[in-house]
């Protein structure tokens, strides 16, 4: 395609302006030999660069044969050609099937047409007209041929026997302005202070101001790709009437996030090598209520609450130690336990997402902080099914709908589910949370009604976070080898509302 600068174009507009009060930009893309796009593009530099011209637009159809019309334009309508090759005697179907091109067309729009008939006794074809009949259809292909344009009618036909393709265009008349030259004077950009001491600004052209340019991003802070993720979360539990739960604490004592969740003592994830111990103060400086506290050495050590309890000295030492929350289920524990020292017990929905800590081996998978997403129903006898049904409203809201669930341990609660869904991307089940009925041994010494039972489940925020951005490594995702630019381009997290309007309607 050959090259051209801006003043190429204006000096061959004014040579078609000689001509021509206004010239189009297609007949100037077909003298320049331009795509006409190209053509449009020049027409905007020269307009930018001063009063040369003005342009008004408007839509253009092209028509333009498709090879069926092309063949027509060429041969006439099959119809057409199929009359012609009828001879006087007439022919069987037989014959002009095998011998008259696209004859199947042809002889079924000649019969419509009334050109030809068939002779019922010897079931001969005959030709009806006997001088030549005029092709409409031909002649329309032709005329397009010859970029003729064509009548509604005409194209309507056409379009109809799908003969022509028709695109849109739009398409601008150009005319000559009062400031028309060939030449074009970068204009300036800047009023210096050279242009203003010698008055040289006077004759010179300015560039325009263009309001519509996007300008240079400002440098801003932008939120986090969890924090986006936490919001979306946050909205379904406030949509589905949860209340979020105070979690600033990071530290807790071994109490509220091990043994008020009859966790016993020698367990495992207790250790050092699962938990942070804090060093200063290594104990909680507040004793939990001392009757509760009672309470909870009680079933450690040997039951009640028809529980046989694990039957070991329960230490109080080892319950003060502080420690870096767990699981965000420790403020949980906090929580139900204030609940259950109302006068009355209310049914109630709580959820908390926040910062848990484990003193975890770090690796693509694994960090030694990370954020629990945790919900939770006390309410008098809900069940299993209500946990499994809670369970699919709240990840449907998610957009994840198949969900299996796998009988597991923790010792709190009892039934307690892992949650599985099926991942679409990676085509198999993955492990998104865990769930469960608090124990008893946790509710009772609370003091929550014996018919009151609460149903709970957690999850991490960070692995859907890495699912939904996409990531293969958590610490890119959190710590130093997080790129800031992944919160300035990480898309809105949304949630397809409107969908799941349709499929699970929320009870107000
Ligand atoms: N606390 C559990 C965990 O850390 C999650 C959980 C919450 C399980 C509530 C059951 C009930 O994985």
């Amino acid at each position: 395609m050959p090259e051209y600068t801006v003043e190429d174009v204006l000096v061959k507009l004014e040579a078609l302006f000689i001509s021509d009060a206004s010239v189009c930009t297609t007949d100037l893309a077909s003298d320049l030999q331009l795509e006409h796009q190209k053509v449009v593009g020049f027409m905007k530099s020269i307009q930018a660069a001063g009063d040369y011209i003005s342009a008004t637009d408007r839509v253009k159809v092209d028509v333009t044969l498709k090879p069926e019309g092309e063949g027509i334009a060429k041969n006439g309508s099959h119809e057409f050609v199929f009359w012609s090759n009828v001879p006087e005697e007439g022919i069987t179907q037989g014959d002009a099937m095998k011998n008259i091109p696209n004859a199947k067309l042809g002889m079924g729009k000649a019969l419509a047409a009334k050109w030809i008939s068939k002779n019922k006794e010897d079931g001969k074809i005959y030709r009806a007209v006997k001088e030549t009949p005029e092709d409409t259809i031909g002649n329309i292909c032709k005329k397009v041929a010859a970029g003729q344009p064509l009548e509604a009618k005409e194209l309507a036909d056409a379009k109809k026997r799908k003969l022509v393709d028709e695109k849109k265009l739009t398409v601008f008349d150009l005319k000559k302005s009062a400031g028309f030259k060939t030449t074009v004077e970068k204009p300036e950009t800047e009023l210096t202070k050279e242009l203003l001491a010698n008055d040289a600004w006077k004759s010179k052209t300015f560039k325009e101001y263009n309001y519509n340019a996007t300008g240079v991003r400002p440098p801003h802070g932008f939120l986090h790709p969890l924090l986006k993720l936490r919001s979306a979360y946050r909205n379904i539990f406030l949509e589905m009437g949860f209340e979020e739960m105070p979690t600033s604490n990071f530290v807790e004592s071994s109490f509220w996030n091990f043994d008020a969740l009859f966790q016993p003592q020698q367990h495992p994830a207790r250790d050092a090598h699962d938990t942070f111990f804090l060093s200063e103060p290594a104990s909680a400086l507040n004793d939990p209520p001392a009757d509760y506290l009672e309470r909870v050495k009680n079933i450690h050590s040997h039951g009640g609450f028809d529980s046989k309890g694990y039957g070991y000295d329960w230490s109080k030492e080892e319950a003060m130690k502080n420690v870096l929350r767990t699981h965000t289920t420790a403020v949980s524990a906090k929580m139900l336990y204030k609940l259950a020292q109302q006068k009355e017990f209310k049914p109630t929905k709580y959820f908390s997402i926040d910062r848990v800590f484990r003193n975890e081996t770090l690796d693509n998978t694994h960090l030694a902080e990370f954020h629990q997403v945790e919900g939770l129903i006390a309410d008098y006898n809900v069940s299993l099914a209500d946990l499994i049904g809670v369970l699919h409203t709240f990840f449907k809201k998610l957009g994840i709908e198949k969900l299996k669930f796998k009988p597991a341990y923790n010792p709190y609660t009892e039934p307690s589910m892992e949650i599985f869904s099926y991942h679409e991307g990676l085509k198999k089940w993955t492990e998104i949370g865990n769930s469960g009925m608090f124990r008893p041994e946790m509710l009772r010494p609370m003091g929550l009604p014996e018919n009151v039972s609460v149903i709970a489940w957690g999850l991490s925020l960070e692995r859907p976070a890495m699912i939904k951005y996409k990531m293969n490594n958590i610490r890119e995702l959190c710590g130093y080898k997080y790129d800031l630019r992944n919160g300035q381009n990480a898309s809105i997290c949304r949630v397809d509302f409107e969908r799941l309007r349709k499929t699970c309607p929320v009870r107000a």
